[in-house]
């Protein structure tokens, strides 16, 4: 894909996505297996442990924010990074409701994670934007929001992911199934047809609405491929709602 098509379909992201605020801010009660998929209670157990130091997180394509407040609410210290600044503004606004007090930073992403140590913060819970939280980071999050980012991109921020973890950190990237896709079949050729759109635009139009720029399936394989590329070693996989959604649990190498 060429870099201006990227471009394109990057701003439309920005444009687009800002339907995120209208997400859930408590997913984990809502939908059923995502607190398993992202092994939220292990995390909590971990962040009791008085003996360790704090545990980080950093949660990739934040939307609305309710991922943050999960880890948030289990004692780790998070920061939240969304290509579109509404996004974070509106984690933050749910952190304050959801879970006052939490050490938490907020970062816009610009359109790769390559660029994040370098952006600058658009807000603050209290003010005091820089907390100190930066990388790296004990665990990375990143739920639906890869199967939304071409390649070449997709493959350059799961690297960013990869080098802002630390050694032995874990990363959670739930990705969409071909499960998914076929279930659209016919409508994602009947979108192509009627308006002139590619397939992974139909799909993203099937699966998030109506104008969203872009929706790919990731076979098993396919998926370790791209983790793999970064240098991750995959641990395992969660297959959820109806086999449509898939969490891969992967590990940064400790050297
Ligand atoms: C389907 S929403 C998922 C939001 C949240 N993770 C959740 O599970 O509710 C996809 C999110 O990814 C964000 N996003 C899309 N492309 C991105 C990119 N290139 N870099 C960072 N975030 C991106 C969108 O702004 C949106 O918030």
């Amino acid at each position: 894909m060429s870099i201006e098509m990227m471009e394109r379909i990057t701003a439309r992201a920005r444009k687009f996505w800002k339907i995120a605020a209208g997400f859930p801010p408590n997913k984990e009660e809502v939908y059923a297996d995502h607190a398993t998929a992202q092994d939220f209670a292990l995390w909590g157990e971990r962040a009791r442990d008085d003996n360790a130091p704090p545990l980080t997180a950093l949660e990739y394509g934040c939307g609305g924010g309710s991922d943050t407040i999960s880890y948030l609410t289990r004692g780790l210290r998070v920061v939240a990074v969304d290509i579109n600044p509404s996004n974070v503004a509106t984690t933050a606004t749910r952190v304050r409701d959801h879970a006052r007090g939490l050490e938490f930073v907020e970062r816009h992403a610009v359109w790769l994670l390559e660029y994040s140590d370098k952006i600058q913060p658009v807000g603050g819970l209290t003010g005091e934007v820089d907390t100190g939280l930066r990388p790296p980071f004990d665990v990375a999050s990143s739920h639906g929001v890869l199967h939304h980012i071409p390649q070449p991109l997709v493959g350059k921020v799961v690297a960013e992911i990869y080098r802002v973890l630390r050694p032995g950190g874990w990363f959670y990237a739930m990705l969409y199934t071909p499960e998914l896709r076929n279930n659209h079949a016919d409508a994602i050729e009947t979108l192509t047809k009627r308006h002139g759109i590619t397939a992974e635009e139909a799909f993203g139009w099937c699966t998030d609405g109506e104008g969203c720029p872009w929706a790919e399936a990731y076979s098993h394989r396919e998926a370790e491929l791209l983790f793999e590329e970064a240098g991750f070693e995959m641990r395992s996989s969660f297959e959820y709602s109806d086999g449509f959604f898939c969490t891969y649990r992967m590990k940064k190498r400790k050297r």
